[in-house]
């Protein structure tokens, strides 16, 4: 506790800076109430259009079961970096190996022809290097962007979001432009089979070994949640009757809530600058307030604020890398609350790394105040989303499966998170929040191979049926 008058004063005014993250239980509720109305417009066939939360079916309708089997080529594009998988599926057992090759920014921002011919070099290179030019093999596409599924193997990029904005890729089919892409850079033989979100391949992945699991969530660079919706309750569903089950993966898109501004009232100055300097003004506003792309900045722009206010960093130079605008990483926030004692190890190495000279352990523990307020607003948003759902399924007992760096490496997300969510869902209703394991590489191959599956016993029936 500050111990004089003048400190007192300073604490006061560090308050009235951010007490914006401060929210309380009732407005999550609000946020609660806004969004599942919100979801509600985006199921709807007629207000569909005019929805910010698209709820797009996405054409995955069965869950694993444990018996998939087969080699599988699997693709994952969503941040900064992209990824080709080989995954083996044996039954319950999975044999994963991969490359990540870099995207260049002049690539995510380049044009949609540039990135494909990357993602079809960078498979070429793979297949070569695993000696598996022969084969014809069945791929699964993680692709982390809102789409509108045509069909499992058919999707057109609705925006883009996160880093990218490569020109000529939205309205178009992806799976096209990778198979022209493939065709102009490789002699490379795949059969696209799905096409799939990371948070849907989160589910699928979790899905494999744990028949609880309703929803998935993605708190990474970008944050995105999925879950298994009725099809009565699907208004845009409009292919004809067969007998898969009566359900679908709904990728919501929630990231785009608030577009319309109905989070204004919780948004802070510091959102609003975040989001006036970043690529897609106006767009993703809840995924702004949550994801890892993100955190970061909203942390660099509150203690930037404070140290112009003469509240923090006295020592700091206006030539440092605090007031350079994306500069302050979302695992800094990480590692900062890490520090669990008062030498703030991390801290200080932080502000070391941002050029930041002569701070003091008040310096240190403000920054962390600062993190804290920042990542636990974001924690406690995504709760309210995940309460939204678990009350929307209404199922007594749900695992939710999580991927995502931010969740991965941020100490306190999870706990902080559970704690929410238990406010929020109502009485009696229980969730486990697992951590899903390579569902951008494993979930896209399990979807593949589930469809293969089905297809397979499609085969058999349409012979028996013919015989
Ligand atoms: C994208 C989603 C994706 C999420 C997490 C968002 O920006 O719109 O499709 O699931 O990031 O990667």
């Amino acid at each position: 506790m500050p111990s004089t008058k003048d400190q007192l004063t300073k604490y006061e005014k560090i308050e009235a800076f951010v007490k914006g993250f401060k929210l309380s239980t009732l407005t999550y509720k609000r946020v609660m109430t806004l969004l599942n109305s919100e979801m509600k417009s985006g199921l709807t066939k007629q207000t569909n259009h005019v929805a910010d939360i698209k709820m797009f079916p996405t054409f995955v309708r069965s869950l694993p079961d444990g018996t998939e089997k087969g080699e599988f080529l699997a693709l994952d594009l969503g941040g900064t970096n992209f990824r080709v998988l080989l995954v083996k599926l044996h039954g319950s057992d999975v044999e994963i190996e991969s490359k990540t090759y870099l995207i260049p920014q002049r690539i995510m921002l380049g044009t949609g022809k540039q990135l494909f011919d990357h993602i079809a070099d960078c498979i070429g290179k793979f297949v070569k290097d695993h000696n598996i030019q022969g084969q014809k093999l069945p791929l699964g596409f993680t692709f982390s962007f809102p789409c509108k599924q045509e069909d499992l193997a058919a999707a057109r990029l609705s925006k883009w979001t996160k880093g990218f904005r490569c020109e000529g890729v939205v309205g178009e089919n992806i799976c096209h432009l990778l198979h022209e892409a493939l065709k102009r850079r490789t002699n490379c033989d795949v059969e696209i089979i799905a096409v799939v979100n990371d948070a849907v391949g989160t589910l699928m992945s979790a899905a494999h070994s744990d028949r609880n699991c309703e929803i998935g969530l993605i708190l990474g660079t970008g944050c995105n949640a999925c879950y298994m919706e009725d099809l009565d309750n699907v208004g845009l569903w409009e292919a004809a009757d067969d007998d898969h089950p009566q359900q679908v993966i709904i990728n919501t898109e929630w990231g785009a809530f608030g577009d319309n501004g109905c989070l204004d009232f919780i948004r802070t100055e510091y959102d609003r600058e975040l989001d006036t300097y970043s690529i897609n003004p106006g767009k993703q506003i809840m995924e702004k307030m949550i994801s890892g792309m993100y955190m970061g900045e909203i942390v660099r722009l509150v203690l930037e604020r404070l140290t112009m206010e003469g509240l923090l960093l006295h020592g700091a130079d206006r030539e440092c890398l605090l007031f350079e605008r994306g500069k302050f990483y979302t695992k800094y926030v990480s590692e900062i609350e890490s520090d669990h004692d008062e030498f703030f190890a991390n801290t200080k190495q932080v502000l070391e790394e941002l050029g930041i000279e002569n701070f003091t352990t008040e310096d240190c523990k403000i920054v962390k105040y600062v993190c804290t307020l920042v990542s636990a607003r974001a924690a406690f948003l995504a709760a309210a989303g995940l309460a939204t759902l678990i009350n929307k399924i209404g199922r007594k007992e749900m695992t939710i499966a999580v991927d995502g760096s931010l969740y991965r490496f941020h100490p306190r997300f999870h706990n902080l998170m559970c704690l929410k969510i238990q406010e929020l869902i109502r009485p009696g209703q229980k969730f486990k929040l697992a951590l899903s394991h390579d569902g951008s590489g494993k979930g896209a191959a399990l979807v593949a191979a589930v469809a293969m599956r089905l297809r397979n016993i499609k085969g058999l029936k349409d012979v028996e049926v013919a015989a």
